[in-house]
């Protein structure tokens, strides 16, 4: 039985007193018993600490946006994984598309900053997902075979433990447009069975499959009761108290 796993990606808004603020509020509405499911916040890195010690006592988990694949020293503006655990960060969500789309980031990249981020002990939130265009023209599936070799380029069976995937179809993703129950049931189930295929069918057995895109209240329940969706990875809902609590509440009640 996989643990449903829902994240918040807060992408880059809030300020520091409207992201504790916000922190703070999701910890006492969601209180500081296990919660039957995992839940994490991934707020912008100036925020990190300030964010940890605001869901400190709760279930809550922390988790970064971004790494960078090399060991510390001499690259101005990035940071390293181990710094990311070194502020008690938990998780890093890596390929996210607006990385892919906008900062150009490529498969290999990603495989490289997946592998360091592992190294150094953090748990990895993989992303992949196909754009408007390659869904029309029918190449999902080949596109999350691309994305899934080439960013798990080198990752062990055993290091699969530490990584959850969230597929994120690039045309819901902030659009309101959210995949239909079945899209997303039938793009996780050949997730789980690419995870068969390359590694074996243990790992695809546990490995959690997030949803992402346009993930609300209202939508929550029928996606999260998919057979292969094990949890939510939230944008635009992740940034109110009373948008994010109904979707954790909605894991919680999905068998
Ligand atoms: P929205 O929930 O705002 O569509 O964003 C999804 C996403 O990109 C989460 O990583």
């Amino acid at each position: 039985m996989r643990r449903k796993f829902v994240a918040g990606n807060w992408k880059m808004n809030t300020t520091r007193q409207v992201g504790v603020d916000l922190a703070k509020g999701l910890a006492a509405a969601l209180g500081t018993g296990d919660l039957g499911v995992d839940v994490a916040v991934c707020p912008p890195f100036p925020y990190l600490e300030a964010v940890k010690s605001a869901v400190a006592g709760s279930a809550i988990t922390v988790g970064a946006q971004n790494c960078y694949f090399e060991k510390p020293g001499a690259f101005t503006g990035e940071v390293a994984a181990p710094m990311l655990v070194d502020i008690g960060c938990t998780w890093v969500i890596l390929g996210h598309s607006e990385r892919r789309a906008i900062l150009g980031e490529t498969d290999a990249v990603i495989a490289k900053k997946t592998a360091t981020a592992l190294s150094a002990g953090l748990k990895v939130i993989l992303c992949v997902g196909e754009q408007l265009s390659e869904r029309q023209a029918n190449q999902t599936e080949a596109v999350l075979n691309t994305q899934m070799s080439g960013s798990l380029a080198g990752i062990t069976a055993e290091q699969m433990a530490n990584i959850v995937i969230a597929y994120e179809p690039v045309w819901a993703i902030g659009t309101g447009v959210t995949a239909t129950n079945e899209q997303a049931q039938a793009a996780h189930a050949y997730l789980r069975g690419w995870l068969a295929k390359h590694y074996n069918p243990q790992v695809a057995e546990v490995m959690r499959i997030q949803y992402g895109g346009s993930v609300k209240a209202s939508n929550a329940d029928g996606l999260l009761s998919q057979p292969d969706v094990d949890g939510a990875l939230v944008g635009g809902a992740s940034l109110k108290v009373d948008d994010f609590v109904p979707i954790v509440q909605a894991a919680r009640k999905s068998k």
